[in-house]
């Protein structure tokens, strides 16, 4: 089995509490957040239709779609909102120094 690699996300200045970013990578973009100080990443698209979750507005503990506002639980996420019904993949977070790292 291959080892898990890091990939860079963002510094951690980069992100203010309650904000979301998006992340261009090319097997896949990821969205990262800044949740009161602790920082969280998952796919970046909405499993309802496509649009950038990273766009999108963290309310409480959950990410909102800016398309259609259904919204996931950020940290395992699972749909909280309607029309969401398929949970989003996540990714462990790993902060080194001032460094934001995806564990892929
Ligand atoms: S595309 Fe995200 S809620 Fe519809």
């Amino acid at each position: 089995m291959a080892e898990p690699s890091l990939f860079f996300l963002c510094k951690t200045d980069d992100l203010a509490p309650g904000e979301a970013r998006r992340i261009v990578r090319d097997d896949g973009d990821i969205a990262v957040y800044n949740l009161d100080g602790t920082f969280y990443a998952t796919e970046d698209r909405c499993s309802h239709g496509l649009s950038s979750l990273g766009e999108g507005e963290i309310v409480g503990d959950e990410i909102e779609c800016s398309m259609h506002f259904g919204s996931f639980h950020i940290a395992t996420g699972e749909p909280r909102q309607p029309p969401c019904s398929v949970p989003i993949r996540t990714y462990k977070v790993e902060v080194r120094g001032d460094d934001v790292f995806a564990v892929l």
